[in-house]
């Protein structure tokens, strides 16, 4: 089977009800980034970070995967399905998908602040101040936050490097060193952007874009890989 990995980013969860960053009345109008989402921040007022992601947290809990990444999993029966997400929440995971590496870390999980190999399921959506780690440190989320080290992203380049096809799905091509990863794609293999509005791909004049949401996209996709 063609081994098909697939980009994916806040948009693909935007039809489950989760919000993006950059669009209008995404998450970095509501919030200052550097307060909710670096280690500065975090330093700064642990409560209101710890407060940000339980908000998100509460929410992923009341949402499910939308047709997007049910169309993912779908696609597992004719290629080899790799996921990459920039995503923290765990749809992929919870649509069925069985290949899935997040970037930036994971929203249900939290981890030691002296040791970042302990990390933890969040029973529920609140992790609190006093919550410690199994040697008495407060727990953090388990979340790559803005100016901190992406672990797996040789891992993905990796990935991408052996794809046969690349799909990118609901991200606006803007953060790195994740947005970079299209740069290991081989020359050969084909490249889809699934987005309702325009991404800009700088230096890459070959992409096929399917402008659709991604819920109606995946499946446009799938129609167009049927006749190749
Ligand atoms: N289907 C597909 N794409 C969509 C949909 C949808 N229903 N709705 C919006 N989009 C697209 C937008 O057009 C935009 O291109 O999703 C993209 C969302 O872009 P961003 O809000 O910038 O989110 P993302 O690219 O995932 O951000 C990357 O930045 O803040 C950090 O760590 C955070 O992982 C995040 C990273």
């Amino acid at each position: 089977m063609k081994r098909l990995v697939v980009l994916t980013g806040a948009g693909m969860s935007a039809e489950s009800g989760l919000r993006t960053f950059r669009e209008m009345g995404g998450l970095w109008e509501e919030y200052d980034v550097y307060e909710v989402a670096s280690p500065g921040g975090w330093a700064r007022d642990r409560s209101l970070v710890l407060r940000f992601y339980n908000d998100r947290r509460k929410q992923l809990l009341e949402t499910s995967p939308n047709k997007g990444h049910l169309a993912l999993v779908e696609m597992e029966k004719d290629f080899d399905v790799q996921i990459i997400t920039q995503n923290v929440d765990d749809l992929h995971e919870r649509a069925g998908s069985k290949n899935v590496m997040h970037l930036h870390g994971e929203l249900r999980k939290s981890r030691s602040t002296v040791d970042p190999g302990l990390v933890y399921e969040i029973e529920g959506w609140e992790l609190k101040e006093g919550d410690l780690c199994e040697k008495g440190s407060q727990l953090r989320p388990h979340v790559v936050w803005f100016g901190e080290a992406v672990p797996a992203i040789e891992q993905a380049a990796e990935l991408v490097s052996r794809a046969e096809i690349l799909v990118i799905i609901g991200t606006s091509m803007n953060v790195y060193p994740a947005a970079g990863l299209i740069n290991h794609v081989p020359y050969t293999s084909p490249i889809y952007v699934i987005d309702p509005n325009e991404v800009s791909v700088p230096g890459f004049s070959r992409i096929n874009v399917i402008r659709e949401k991604a819920g109606t996209g995946v499946y446009e996709l799938i129609k167009i890989l049927s006749h190749d």
